[in-house]
């Protein structure tokens, strides 16, 4: 039996056969402690260094200003943290949006519980963070606002440059999580004109288990776990070399793939929403029609329960519902909530995300067998 159709790229991408040949050595021959002054860690600390250089290459940053981390967690942490711990004797407010991924959500509700005011920007139904709400947020006390570029469920971007003027305005800094855009489509730290973004391995073709953050200088910024003075002293912990090297490599690769990359997520995407709306009347998107990843395509299937349907369909294709969508207790995805999305469309959510290595073929088979798989849930019309 073949696998099923992989239309999962926004939990995790494959490793791209270049990125795993450029790990190789360094899981066998170059085994040094970047640390060391010796021949096998000057070996690792070049390649660390190169690493950096595509990083910071592809986001249009420089290489000081690009921190390791473990993951794009750790990297939401650090700043969102390292920012309030920095500033928290003159200000002591924290703005995000209705819709952030729980690592950005978690650190932020954390800092409440810490006696910070939070102020919660909601969206509009198609994801976007509503401006006027963040302009009555902007008070003289606000240290941060953290708002993510792109939305893991429905892919909806936000107008991170806008909003980091306003923030600025107010002499507030700003954080995006950009986990899954960099990558997709071509980010600059420069355009979006914020003072620190998180960046995820494993949703651009490296492996699970490295970010990291770019901190604009002079951004203030204290570590959050304490040790050896690593990553420019704000990541302590002897380097990850051979993930670090994958990482440099997917940065390379999307910098050298861009922009036929995009067009190519695009045109499979924009198949496959074809398709299905062709088979599955009464379908609806959800999230931005415009200003969206071109590789995300959150549907909402009539009639039916998007967990069932991607359960019924698994031989087929996997997929996913989106973050914490149970049918079954009656809650749906905080992200369709916060957009106002009601509670049977969000019912149906699916959602499908395609990468580069998925083919034409694929969403044709994909198609057929969601479709298929609807009707036999939906009974006769
Ligand atoms: C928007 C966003 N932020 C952060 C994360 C967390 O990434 P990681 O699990 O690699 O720490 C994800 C992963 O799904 C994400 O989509």
């Amino acid at each position: 039996m073949k696998p099923p159709v992989y239309l999962d790229y926004n939990a995790t991408t494959p490793v791209a056969p270049e990125v795993a040949d450029a790990i190789e050595p360094f899981l066998r021959a170059h085994f040094g402690n970047a640390s060391s002054s010796h021949v096998y860690g000057r070996r690792a600390q070049e390649a660390v260094a190169q690493a950096r250089a595509h990083v910071a290459a592809l986001i249009g940053a420089l290489e000081s200003e690009i921190v390791f981390t473990g993951c794009a967690t750790e990297a939401n942490n650090l700043a969102i943290f390292g920012v309030a711990k920095a500033l928290q004797k003159g200000r002591r407010h924290i703005i995000t949006s209705a819709i952030e991924h729980p690592a950005v959500m978690q650190p932020c509700r954390r800092l409440e519980d810490d006696g910070w005011d939070r102020t919660t920007v909601p969206v509009d139904g198609n994801g976007r963070a509503d401006l006027d709400a963040l302009a009555r947020g902007l008070r003289d006390d606000a240290a941060l606002v953290t708002i993510m570029h792109a939305n893991n469920e429905v892919g909806t971007l936000q107008e991170i440059a806008e909003i980091a003027n306003m923030a600025h305005a107010c002499g507030a800094f700003v954080h995006t999580d950009a986990a899954q855009s960099v990558g997709k489509i071509p980010v600059d730290v420069g355009t979006l004109g914020v003072d620190l973004l998180t960046i995820a391995g494993h949703k651009f073709y490296a492996t699970k288990g490295v970010g990291a953050l770019y901190v604009r200088r002079e951004t203030p910024i204290v570590p959050v776990m304490v040790g050896a003075d690593h990553e420019h002293g704000l990541r302590p912990g002897t380097e990850n070399v051979p993930a670090i090297v994958g990482l440099g490599e997917a940065a390379r690769l999307a910098r050298e793939r861009q922009p036929a990359m995009e067009m190519q997520l695009r045109r499979i995407r924009d198949l496959l929403h074809a398709l299905l709306a062709e088979g599955a009347q009464g379908l609806t998107l959800n999230g931005h029609p415009e200003h969206r990843l071109p590789n995300t395509l959150n549907v909402s299937f009539p009639g039916v329960s998007g967990r069932e349907l991607v359960h019924a369909v698994e031989n087929d294709v996997a997929a996913s519902v989106g973050a914490a969508c149970h049918s079954d207790t009656g809650t749906v995805s905080g992200v369709l909530a916060a957009m106002g999305i009601g509670i049977e469309r969000a019912f149906g959510a699916v959602r499908l995300s395609v990468g580069i290595y998925t083919t034409e073929a694929q969403v044709h088979h994909a198609a057929k067998a969601l479709i298929k798989r609807w009707l036999e849930l939906r009974g006769p019309a």
